[in-house]
């Protein structure tokens, strides 16, 4: 597959695996994967995974992210991890925003917007997710919904940061649920973010920037989404469980 933009495929494995889960998991995904030279593969363990799925990807081609970070960097935040904390074990990407956060732990656009910033200030990636729910899809406001979130939460980043950032088009609705957006919803949303990072910032800017899709992201349905125009990767949950699906999610995207 040719694109413009270097694909990128996220394992985000959300609060599950124990360490030796984790390591079993990261090498069934290296075993599966080791030829891979043309996409980003990323995993993001749990926090507590972190060290030793590290020291499992050394020298090989998955980068490892993490799934938060604070705002803030070292001292008085108790149950908080730094920037530079993530930085120890060769973080390369940090997802920020992800619904089930702004669902559960209420993160706001503001508060993204400063994580986001310390991330780049620590040079790690932040993947910023952004989508609509269900309501508002069926009330026609996914574009005010997308405009309202991508504009708060990448407020205050320079252009060459918002080009090493990893925007994720996550419908709610998709998460976790077995539906996915059609191919039609999936580039319409993409485009219509792209067109206005272009507004908001410039046109190689908006060039640059790498849009994932992120919802019930499997090997039977990553072909045609990845073959999709501005849609630069996956953001994957349930299927970046098992080394065989993942794997699979990312072979069928080349
Ligand atoms: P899912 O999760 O693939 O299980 O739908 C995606 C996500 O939450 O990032």
């Amino acid at each position: 597959m040719d694109k413009e933009r270097r694909l990128i495929i996220a394992g985000n494995w959300k609060m599950n695996k124990t360490v030796a889960e984790g390591l079993d998991l990261v090498n069934g995904i290296k075993r599966e994967l080791t030829n891979v030279k043309e996409v980003d593969i990323v995993v993001c363990p749990p926090f507590t995974a972190l060290c030793e799925v590290s020291k499992a990807v050394l020298n090989s081609n998955i980068r490892l992210g993490a799934q938060n970070m604070s705002e803030n960097g070292y001292g008085a935040h108790t149950g908080e991890i730094a920037a530079g904390m993530l930085k120890e074990f060769s973080v390369r990407y940090v997802i920020l925003k992800h619904t089930e956060r702004r669902q559960y732990q209420k993160e706001s656009d503001a508060l993204i917007a400063k994580k986001a910033l310390a991330a780049h200030g620590a040079a790690l990636k932040p993947i910023v997710c952004v989508g609509e729910t269900l309501a508002e899809r069926e009330g026609g406001l996914t574009e005010k919904v997308l405009d309202t979130q991508v504009r708060g939460s990448l407020a205050g980043l320079s252009k060459d940061q918002i080009a090493e950032t990893v925007v994720a088009y996550e419908p709610v609705w998709a998460i976790g649920t077995g539906k996915t957006a059609t191919a039609g919803q999936a580039q319409e949303a993409h485009a219509f973010i792209r067109r206005l990072i272009g507004k908001l910032f410039d046109e190689s800017v908006a060039r640059r920037v790498r849009i994932q899709y992120g919802g019930s992201v499997k090997p039977s349905n990553a072909r045609e989404l990845m073959g999709l125009p501005d849609v630069d990767g996956a953001l994957v949950g349930g299927a970046s469980l098992e080394d065989r699906s993942f794997a699979d999610i990312v072979r069928n995207s080349i």
